[in-house]
């Protein structure tokens, strides 16, 4: 099992997006995938069309009472081996003293690690507690960011933070470009000191900017089967299988069969070509960005 943490303490810089995008990629790829929503504005569960429920059990309730299971929380979603443990939205953080270790003692437990083979945390940009646990419990560190200059410092800071916490030696971060524009110099700019800072095998393929991504956050669906078309579901696809390489996270068991969304009765389809509507994508290649 993998734990992957998506955090940046910037907020609106596409933590959520992503995640819940890349979990999606990942299950539809074989890989049994859970995802925890860590933060109390509880917009994942938006993304998976579980807006507006509430739910008896969430992942907030472990910090209260650690002798609760996460296992007891999950929630099996309409997408095939996608689980998903929302968060409580009335969660007053502050409110009581709370271990940094509590979700990595959860997720070490034997019976957890052989249900999932990747576990994907929507962080908050608040720094607490909440967020320490989601540092102290990943294997690996997403670090979603709009190429700008705060964005700069906030990751320099987040980094920091990262290796103040974290002690498992084996932990890895990679950083995400977000709402990419190549046409514009202060990306192009902010990304190549990042490059010269981190080095090019940090730095993620990215995703540009697409407004369907925030549509199919609306509609309650993972772009993919939302807009299986658009440049939102191929930039995830893409970075789903760049990051399944980097972190050698296997295939899982592969769908025999395409799958079918039960909901919307969409069939997920292979990405876009290199070329459509007129948008000229770069070749893949690993490491390398979009731009
Ligand atoms: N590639 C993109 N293209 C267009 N809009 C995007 C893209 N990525 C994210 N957005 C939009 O940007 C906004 C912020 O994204 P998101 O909620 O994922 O950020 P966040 O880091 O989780 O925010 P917070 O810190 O509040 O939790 C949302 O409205 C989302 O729909
Ligand atoms: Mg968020």
């Amino acid at each position: 099992m993998f734990i992957i943490a998506v955090a940046n303490r910037k907020g609106g810089s596409g933590k959520t997006t992503t995640s819940v995008n890349l979990a999606a990629q990942f299950a539809s790829s074989g890989l049994s995938t859970l995802l925890i929503d860590l933060d109390t504005q509880g917009h994942a569960s938006q993304g998976l069309g579980l807006a507006g429920q509430v739910f008896a059990n969430n992942i907030h309730h472990i910090f209260e009472n650690p002798s609760l299971n996460i296992l007891n929380m999950v929630i099996e979603t309409v997408h095939p081996r996608l689980s998903f443990i929302p968060a409580d939205i009335n969660f007053i953080e502050g409110s009581q003293t709370i271990d940094a270790n509590i979700l990595h003692q959860q997720l070490q437990q034997k019976a957890c690690a052989s249900q999932y083979d990747v576990v994907v945390i929507d962080t908050p940009p608040t720094l607490g507690t909440v967020l320490l646990n989601a540092v102290v419990c990943a294997n690996g560190f997403i670090i979603p960011f709009i190429p700008h200059h705060l964005s700069y410092v906030g990751i320099q800071q987040f980094i920091q933070l990262i290796e103040q916490h974290h002690h498992n030696s084996s932990s890895d971060y990679l950083l995400l470009p977000m709402m990419i524009e190549k046409r514009t110099l202060h990306h192009l700019h902010t990304l190549r000191l990042l490059q010269q800072d981190y080095g090019h095998d940090c730095l993620l393929r990215g995703v540009r900017t697409n407004i369907k991504l925030a549509e199919a956050f609306e509609a309650g669906y993972p772009i993919q089967y939302c807009f299986p078309k658009s440049p939102g579901a191929y930039d995830y696809h893409m970075l789903s299988e760049e990051i399944k390489g980097r972190w050698q996270m296997g295939t899982g068991e592969m769908p025999s069969q395409p799958v079918a969304n039960k909901k919307c009765e969409l069939i997920v389809k292979p990405p876009m070509t290199t070329r459509k509507r007129g948008i000229r994508l770069k070749q893949y290649q690993p490491g390398s960005c979009v731009i």
